[in-house]
């Protein structure tokens, strides 16, 4: 922290820019610069928050904004995660993405942000080398096992939320394809020399069959022509704008890529698309979202209806045949961390041909979710404080709200 002087004088400019644009009525809560220093558990947040002041630069354009302050346990945790390089090198881009991703636009309640309907709620993170979403990238609203109770922090901009970890911006395709293990459907994009395009298109909502979905057709798929296997890659990508889980209402047609349309139909506790179940919803990408599906869809057979009575739904492939190899997956390159893949797969004439991509975000660290991690990430539980805590927490100045 050597230039000290310097971010000082700019952080109390930011703290009075936010001052300044508060509007009569909030006159009376207290700025966010008194708010963090007074919460015992914040002091590495609010550390940050002065060290980067110009996360705060941006908020009096917003008309309120709900801040989701991780507390000094999640910075402990730092280590444990992906984003441990990019603290320990004191990488300011990352650092700084990350903050923004922590700060919700409008100010939002807790209830607003627990349990319930899902919610999409986009942040002050834009910078088009994270995020190619209309808007600003989205955190869920925060699902969590349990009664943990969430209270408020008001300050004159809006409202501060403590969280227990740190949240991760989403990742790319290829790097959520990998952490979910959807790496026939990855694979099968490379074969087609899709990846580069589908990577890098904004708004983009991708419908992705599970691993075992491609097993089942063995060479029903993995025998198809590029044209053909392309067809049905672009029957699993809409057409255009991010269709989250709550755009998914029973009888809703998307028009794909493909030019033909996917139906939502609700059957009991299910949700299919086509005949094939809908099994992981809302898996935020980069540049849009994913949800998981148990089966491949068919461009040919539209009308494809699932049997809710049982499990797993048949393949809607003419001479689907199962296999074990994993089919396409040979056409995965493989970097840094690759996946599993299995040698003999991608028989087919389709995995010809694959293309080394290129990246297409200018990240300038690998940060990124990554397995199981991913999921848990994005639905960082909020704690409250317990009730015997607030008092504690939110000091004289605050109670009096
Ligand atoms: C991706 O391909 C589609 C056609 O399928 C095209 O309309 C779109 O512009 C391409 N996007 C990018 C980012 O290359
Ligand atoms: C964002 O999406 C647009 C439109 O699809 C595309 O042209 C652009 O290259 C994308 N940006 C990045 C960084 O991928
Ligand atoms: C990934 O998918 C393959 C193929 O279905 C399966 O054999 C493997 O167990 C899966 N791995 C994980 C971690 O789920
Ligand atoms: C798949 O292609 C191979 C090689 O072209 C061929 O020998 C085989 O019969 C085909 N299998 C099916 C099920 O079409
Ligand atoms: C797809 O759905 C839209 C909206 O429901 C509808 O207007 C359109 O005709 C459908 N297209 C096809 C090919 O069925
Ligand atoms: C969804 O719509 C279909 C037909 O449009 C109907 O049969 C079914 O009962 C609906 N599902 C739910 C859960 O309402
Ligand atoms: C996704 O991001 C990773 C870095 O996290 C990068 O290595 C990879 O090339 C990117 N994928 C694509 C298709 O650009
Ligand atoms: C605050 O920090 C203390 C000490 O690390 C911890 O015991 C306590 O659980 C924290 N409270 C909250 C609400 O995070």
């Amino acid at each position: 922290m050597g230039s000290s002087q310097g971010w000082i004088a700019t952080a109390a400019l930011a703290f009075g820019y936010l001052i300044a644009s508060i509007n009569a009525q909030t006159n009376t809560l207290t700025d966010l610069g008194t708010l963090l220093s007074g919460e015992k558990n914040l002091t590495t947040f609010y550390g940050l928050i002065q060290k980067y002041p110009q996360i705060l630069l941006q908020l009096p354009s917003f008309n309120g904004v709900t801040i989701l302050a991780p507390n000094n346990d999640a910075f402990n945790k730092i280590p444990y995660t992906e984003l441990n390089t990019a603290f320990q090198n004191n990488d300011q881009a990352t650092i700084t993405n990350v903050l923004e991703y922590h700060i919700l636009q409008g100010s939002r309640t807790a209830a607003e942000l627990t349990p319930g309907e899902p919610a999409f709620i986009p942040t002050l993170l834009a910078n088009p080398a994270w995020t190619n979403v209309t808007g600003g990238q989205n955190v869920e609203n925060v699902k969590q096992a349990g009664d943990v109770v969430v209270f408020d922090l008001k300050f004159n901009g809006g409202v501060v939320q403590v969280i227990d970890s740190l949240l991760i911006p989403p990742s790319n395709l290829t790097d959520t394809t990998n952490s979910f293990n959807l790496t026939a459907f990855e694979g099968a994009l490379y074969a087609t020399k899709k990846i580069e395009n589908v990577t890098a298109s904004k708004d983009i909502t991708i419908f992705a069959p599970q691993n075992s979905a491609f097993q089942n057709l063995g060479p029903a798929i993995s025998n198809m022509t590029i044209e053909q296997l392309s067809s049905v890659l672009d029957y699993h990508i809409i057409a255009s704008g991010v269709s989250f889980s709550s755009n998914l209402k029973n009888g809703t047609k998307l028009t794909t890529r493909q030019g033909g349309n996917i139906t939502v139909l609700h059957s009991g506790n299910n949700v299919y698309i086509n005949s094939a179940q809908l099994l992981t919803s809302d898996i935020l990408l980069s540049n849009g979202v994913l949800h998981v599906i148990g089966n491949v869809l068919n461009p040919e057979g539209p009308g494809a209806q699932p049997n809710p009575q049982i499990e797993s739904q048949a393949p809607v492939f003419a001479s689907a045949t199962p296999v074990e190899n994993l089919p396409f997956t040979s056409a995965i390159p493989c970097t840094t961390s690759c996946p599993v893949t299995d040698a003999s797969s991608g028989t087919g004439t389709a995995t010809s041909g694959a293309t080394k991509p290129t990246s297409a975000g200018a990240k300038s660290s690998g940060v990124h979710s990554s397995s199981s991690k991913a999921l848990g990430a994005a639905m960082a539980r909020e704690t409250g404080f317990g009730t015997a805590g607030l008092m504690v927490a939110l000091g004289g100045a605050v109670m009096m709200i």
